[in-house]
């Protein structure tokens, strides 16, 4: 078991986070309910923050709004100066009504429409990373029409296969994201953007995936992308600004992860950056990040009471919590590994193995095979470790499954950012059946 940033063990057996009783939290809000230790993220911003400005480079910090998006956390991280990261018009209204800059947004997407696109220009969005043809096109009606000028990085794939789980990698060429960088397309978009009057063509960016365990991926990208700003150098007389070399940092969410340390690895990054910079001879551009699962992942745990327990001999034993798949789909669409404790009983000797059941009418809702706890009982408060990326953000409703509340902790206190979803809320936007007179 890896407890992270604040956690710890009190006097009584149960989980603290941010000096805050788990149990208590329960008693308080219920569960399921999500747990975000400040501290941890307000480290994680820092250190990503450090990492982009380090060696006389000046970098930024974008933080991926799709791993979760909340007014209390957006605000949060703006107070820390990162910026934010986002690919849909809600995830812009979100960050302008939490009293984000928009000068500090970046927006990306592989089908943002033209109501996206009029959101975020007539708000004063500080980029939009142009993703490929079609958008080109919108982009170049709507700014006209609104008389602005498009201040935008061009999103390229450089073919790098970075080993992750196929649902998440984005870099490699088969991808639905960006513009090919052997195949001409990248060539094509480039001298369209350059010099044009309706785009500022700022710089580069390119992604090549999640949950990426060292510099490897980066370092290939980056050869590709500096062979090629070479080549536009020459051809085109353009040389960026800004080169934003993605997310995809991975977390460690059990033993089995093997990450290098963050500032290590992002450290060779940043050198190769500056020594490709003067191999081709260009000014040293800012370098943007954009982290989100570093983020927030190992900042949140999730707490479930402890139902039913089905028990089939020779086969496994099945103990159910109160939620799932609705809050994190993760286990079934991805074969996620997650950690768990009984957070009620972290002192009490491992007695079994069981498989952890959601309790959702899906087979599928397995949140975590095979996992050694204390005799699990009805009532128990069961915690899973390292649920606070992709899991809120990317829960359902299924079954009519309410949402679960999230609750900040830090300092011995804490904080609802979120409410529980109530029933009444399941059915908010449904209308009745019109009956005819
Ligand atoms: N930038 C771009 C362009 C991205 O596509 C992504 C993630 C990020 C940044 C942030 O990546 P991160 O630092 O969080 O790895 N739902 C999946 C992850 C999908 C990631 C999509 N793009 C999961 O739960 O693992």
């Amino acid at each position: 078991m890896i407890l992270r940033g604040t956690a710890s063990i009190n006097g009584q057996g149960h989980l603290e986070i941010g000096g805050m009783d788990t149990e208590q939290l329960v008693e308080k809000y219920g569960t399921p309910l999500m747990v975000y230790d400040v501290a941890l993220i307000k480290e994680r911003a820092r250190m990503f923050l450090r990492v982009v400005n380090q060696k006389g480079v000046v970098g930024r910090a974008f933080y991926a709004t799709k791993a979760l998006n909340t007014t209390a956390l957006l605000q949060l991280l703006a107070q820390e100066g990162m910026g934010f990261d986002v690919v849909s018009g809600g995830e812009f209204y979100t960050a302008l009504k939490a009293g984000v800059n928009p000068k500090n947004i970046l927006f990306h997407g592989n089908n943002k429409n033209r109501e996206e696109l009029e959101l975020a220009l007539s708000n004063g969005i500080g980029t939009i990373v142009i993703d490929n043809f079609y958008e080109i096109e919108l982009l170049e009606q709507v700014a006209k029409q609104l008389g602005v000028v498009v201040s935008c990085l061009l999103r390229v794939t450089p073919g790098v296969d970075a080993y992750t789980h196929k649902y998440i990698i984005t870099g490699n060429e088969d991808s639905k994201f960006g513009f090919d960088l052997n195949n001409g397309q990248a060539d094509r978009a480039l001298s369209y953007l350059h010099n044009h009057e309706v785009f500022d063509l700022k710089g580069i960016h390119s992604h090549i995936g999640s949950q990426i365990f060292g510099e490897e991926g980066y370092m290939i990208a980056m050869d590709r992308v500096f062979s090629k700003l070479l080549e536009w150098k020459i051809q085109h007389g353009f040389t960026p600004r800004v080169l934003n070399i993605g997310g995809g940092f991975g977390i460690r969410y059990s033993m089995r992860d093997h990450l290098k340390p963050y500032e290590g690895f992002i450290t060779l990054v940043v050198e190769k950056f500056i020594k490709r910079c003067h191999e081709i001879d260009i000014p040293v551009p800012q370098l943007w990040i954009e982290p989100g699962r570093s983020v927030v992942g190992e900042a949140g745990t999730t707490l479930y009471t402890i139902g039913a327990r089905k028990e089939i001999p020779g086969i496994r034993t099945y103990v159910s919590v109160n939620g799932g798949m609705t809050d994190n789909i993760r286990p079934a669409l991805y074969q996620a590994v997650y950690e768990a404790v009984l957070s009620n009983r972290m002192l009490d000797e491992t007695e079994e193995e069981v498989t952890i059941a959601g309790r959702c009418c899906e087979s599928a809702d397995v949140l975590v095979e095979n996992i050694k706890l204390a005799q699990a009982k009805p009532g128990d408060t069961l915690a899973i470790f390292c649920t606070g990326a992709y899991g809120y953000s990317m829960a359902s409703n299924y079954n009519k499954v309410p949402r679960p509340a999230v609750v900040f902790v830090e300092n011995f206190k804490d904080q609802l950012v979120v409410r529980r979803e109530t029933y009444d809320d399941l059915i908010q936007y449904d209308f009745p059946l019109e009956v005819e007179e």
